[in-house]
């Protein structure tokens, strides 16, 4: 016997079934409230509605919990690497020893990108923001590389070269954007090392990797891998669902997290900090214009649409920042200034009032300062890391014998019929 809630309206009365998710959470299945009767539900925003149902990632908002295929956060971030972290993710468990050299290699093999490629990224204008070269550059894929997907091998083909090629086009972006040559791939370092190489390594100095940096960004990677349905990735199974490839699915992921209230948050913070500092440390100026409602201004890297306590990753950001500055011997006055913010606003009326905490965004700009990423290249960087959990998600809509192409409805608020008017009587 399936729990029902009843719907009465007027003298008609409706079951609908509920749906209790494996933590306890519970929906109403409305797959077939307009066939049966006649309504369909609003929710601008869609803060009261879900998607789908899914076995890959569980948030807790109220309790600050996150877990990828059960295992939380705190755990991968302390234990794993991001290329485990993605392999858990897309295959749904832990790979073995064997599996993850297997996954290594084939990341190394595919790692290079068309030479053809590089005429692109000259063709952009200097000015061009890292995450519209980005956008544009996964979508480009797709006239070098088949995205196949007819058999699990050529899926997996398919899911790997992306992720193996994501690093070498965003390092690219950044070394042809500063009239640098670009640094290829080498064979014998692994996905973060390798990345950052690219990144840093010039013919006049060659990049020290060192292992406090390589553990920042793994770091960084594993708290960004997936966050159930967020815009950009509830952007990629939308138009995913259309059954576009791999790499136009991404692409309009990576354009969704651009946005500031998004994945453009982490670059918002850092500029909302460079300003509170260019005003003199003015912080409480800050926290007044977050505070007043006739001032657009928000509190970057502050509230969360799902988190009403602590986003559990910001905790770790945090810890991060504690740990990486001293490690580099690094002192950069942005993360006071973040420390003095979060004190006052966590102490202040309106914030508590309206839950606002900490996301993940608050503290990782300063963690991406430190390994030496420039601002406009923050959310490239959250960008490489969430592309495991859009795959993922991608690949569970796919697999979903529910799932169909998305069509929203809408209630109309128009004009009613009306008839066209020749120009002359307008
Ligand atoms: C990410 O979905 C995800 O999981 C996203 C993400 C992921 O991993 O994919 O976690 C990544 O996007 C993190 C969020 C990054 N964005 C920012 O840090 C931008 C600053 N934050 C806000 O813009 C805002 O908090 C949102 C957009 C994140 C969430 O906003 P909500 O939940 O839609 O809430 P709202 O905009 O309706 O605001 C509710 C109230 C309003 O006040 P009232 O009109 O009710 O009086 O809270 C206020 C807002 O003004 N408010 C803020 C605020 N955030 C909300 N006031 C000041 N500063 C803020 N940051």
């Amino acid at each position: 016997m399936t729990d029902t809630v009843t719907l009465t309206y007027g003298d008609h009365t409706y079951e609908l079934p509920v749906i209790i998710g494996t933590e306890g959470e519970k929906a109403i299945d409305i797959s077939r409230l307009r066939a049966d009767t006649g309504f369909i539900t609003l929710d601008t925003g869609y803060g009261n509605t879900g998607s789908c149902t899914s076995n890959i990632t569980f948030m807790d908002g109220e309790r600050g919990i996150l877990r990828y295929r059960g295992i939380p956060v705190e755990q991968l971030a302390e234990n794993s690497t991001f290329k485990e972290t993605a392999y858990l993710l897309i295959h749904g468990r832990l790979p073995t020893q064997q599996e993850l050299t297997e996954f290594s290699i084939m990341l190394n093999d595919h790692s290079l990108v068309h030479e053809d490629m590089k005429n692109f990224y000259q063709h952009f204008p200097s000015a061009s923001h890292p995450m519209g070269i980005l956008s544009a550059m996964v979508n480009a894929l797709r006239s070098f590389y088949p995205a196949l997907n007819n058999t699990a091998e050529e899926l997996n083909m398919t899911v790997t070269r992306l992720l193996a090629k994501i690093r070498t086009m965003a390092a690219m972006s950044y070394k042809i954007s500063r009239g640098h040559t670009t640094v290829y791939p080498r064979p014998d370092l692994a996905y973060c090392e390798n990345f950052l190489n690219m990144m840093f390594d010039t013919p006049v100095k060659p990049y020290e990797i060192k292992k406090e940096v390589v553990r920042a960004l793994e770091v960084f990677w594993i708290l960004h891998a997936d966050h159930e349905q967020n815009c950009s990735t509830s952007a990629v199974r939308m138009v995913g669902s259309a059954r576009v490839n791999l790499y136009a699915a991404i692409s309009s992921g990576i354009a969704a997290l651009w946005g500031p209230l998004h994945g453009g948050a982490n670059q918002a913070v850092v500029e909302m900090l460079k300003a509170i500092q260019a005003d003199g440390g003015n912080y409480r100026r800050a926290i007044e214009r977050a505070k007043d409602r006739s001032d657009p201004f928000r509190l970057m890297g502050f509230g969360h649409r799902v988190y009403k306590t602590y986003d559990p990753r910001a905790k770790i950001m945090k810890k991060m920042c504690d740990q990486l500055l001293p490690a580099l011997k690094i002192e950069d006055p942005l993360l006071e200034i973040a420390r003095e913010l979060e004190e006052i606003a966590r102490k202040d009326t309106y914030f508590i009032d309206h839950n606002l905490y900490p996301n993940i965004d608050f503290y990782s700009g300063i963690v991406l300062r430190a390994i030496g990423i420039p601002t406009n290249m923050f959310t490239v960087m959250f960008a490489i890391g969430r592309l495991p959990g859009w795959i993922a998600q991608w690949k569970e809509s796919l697999e979903d014998p529910r799932w169909k192409v998305s069509r929203p409805r809408q209630i109309y608020l128009g004009p009613l019929t009306t008839d066209y008017t020749p120009i002359q009587e307008r």
